[in-house]
C-alpha cells in the first residue's frame, strides 16, 4: 500500500469517525428535546382553548354531566383566579359521574376530586382519573360526613344534591364549615324551591329564604338593633343552637343568581369586615365635612 492509499484510508476513518460523532450529537439533542417537550406536555393542556369549564361541558364524551349553560359561563368566571391551584373540591350529586370528570379536566392540579350520591348505582362508577372518589350514601348522614371530614378542608363545595330545601340547609351547616378559609360553597339548582311541592317564592321556610337572612348576617357589624344573630337565624334551626361558624363572621360574601346562590367563606372569622373608611386627597369644595373623617 502506497503512503497515498493509506492516508485516503485515515482520511476516511477520521471522517467515519465525525459522521458517528454527529450521528451521537444529533440524537442526544434530540431525545433531549423530547424529554422536554414531554415535562412541559401539561402546559400545553394549560393553554388550549378547550379549558373552559364551557368548552369542556360542551365536548364531554363518554359519562354525562348535567349544567344549565348560564352555570357554565359563571363557573369560568368565578374558578379562572383558581384554575391552576392544588384544589380539593366536593360535590353533593354525582349520578352518572360526568361533571366530576369535568372539574379533573379543568382543574389539572387538583388534589382531590370529592363526590357524594344517595344512590348505590354511583357505586359502580369507574373513572381513570384516580384522583375522583365517590362516596355512596346520604350527604347528611353521620356516617358520610365522618367520611367527607376525613377528605377535607375543602376549597370549593358544590351542593348539586336533592335540591330540597330541608336537605340544601342541613348540608350548609354541616359543610360550610369544612370549607378552607375564603372558600366557596356553591348550591346549584335553587329554582326547585319555587316548584311544588316545595314551599314556593313566599315561603319563610326554604333554603332561599334562609340564604337572604344571611345577607343581614354579612352586615351585622352596622345594625342598629339589639337584634341578635342567633334571632336571625334560629327560626332555620329546629331548635338546634345556632352553628358557631354563623355566629363568628365566617360568611364573607353571598351571591344569588338565577338558580345558583354562591357563599364565600372569610379568610378570618371577624364580624367588623368593612374595614378602616379610607378619605384621601385634600379638596373637598362639595362636601366639606368629608375631611377628617379617615
Ligand atoms: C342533579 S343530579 C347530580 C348531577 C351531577 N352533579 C352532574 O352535574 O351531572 C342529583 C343527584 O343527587 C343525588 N342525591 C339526592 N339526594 C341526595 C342526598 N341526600 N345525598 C347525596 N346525594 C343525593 C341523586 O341521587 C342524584 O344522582
Amino acid at each position: 500500500m502506497t503512503w497515498i492509499q493509506s492516508s485516503l484510508w485515515s482520511d476516511i476513518g477520521k471522517s467515519f469517525i465525525f459522521f458517528l460523532l454527529g450521528v451521537g450529537v444529533a440524537s442526544y439533542f434530540a431525545f433531549a428535546l423530547l424529554r422536554w417537550q414531554k415535562k412541559f406536555e401539561h402546559l400545553k393542556i394549560k393553554y388550549t382553548s378547550k379549558t373552559t369549564v364551557s368548552e369542556l361541558h360542551r365536548n364531554k364524551q363518554g359519562k354525562i354531566s348535567d349544567k344549565w349553560s348560564s352555570y357554565l359561563a359563571y363557573y369560568d368566571f368565578l374558578f379562572s383566579p383558581i384554575k391552576g391551584a392544588p384544589i380539593n373540591l366536593f360535590e353533593i350529586g354525582v349520578q352518572n359521574g360526568g361533571s366530576l370528570e369535568v372539574w379533573g379536566q379543568y382543574f389539572e392540579n387538583a388534589e382531590a376530586i370529592t363526590g357524594c350520591d344517595i344512590d348505590e348505582k354511583c357505586a359502580a362508577l369507574k373513572f381513570d382519573d384516580r384522583r375522583i372518589n365517590v362516596l355512596v350514601g346520604d350527604a347528611n348522614s353521620q356516617e358520610i360526613y365522618d367520611k367527607v371530614g376525613e377528605l377535607g378542608p375543602f376549597d370549593i363545595i358544590i351542593d348539586d344534591g336533592s335540591h330540597r330545601s330541608d336537605d340544601i340547609l342541613q348540608s350548609f351547616l354541616l359543610y360550610f364549615p369544612l370549607l378552607k378559609p375564603s372558600g366557596i360553597y356553591i348550591v346549584e339548582d335553587t329554582h326547585a324551591v319555587y316548584v311544588p311541592p316545595s314551599p314556593g317564592l313566599k315561603s319563610k321556610s326554604s333554603a332561599l329564604a334562609f340564604f337572604k337572612e344571611l345577607t343581614d348576617l354579612v352586615n351585622f357589624q352596622f345594625w342598629q338593633t339589639e337584634a341578635t344573630i342567633s334571632e336571625l337565624v334560629s327560626p332555620f334551626l329546629d331548635g338546634k343552637p345556632i352553628p358557631q361558624i354563623l355566629s363568628d363572621g365566617w360568611v364573607e360574601s353571598l351571591e344569588f343568581r338565577n338558580s345558583i346562590v354562591t357563599i364565600r367563606k372569610s379568610a378570618t372569622a371577624d364580624n367588623n369586615k368593612v374595614g378602616i373608611r379610607q378619605v384621601v386627597g385634600s379638596i373637598a369644595t362639595v362636601a366639606p365635612e368629608v375631611k377628617g373623617l379617615a
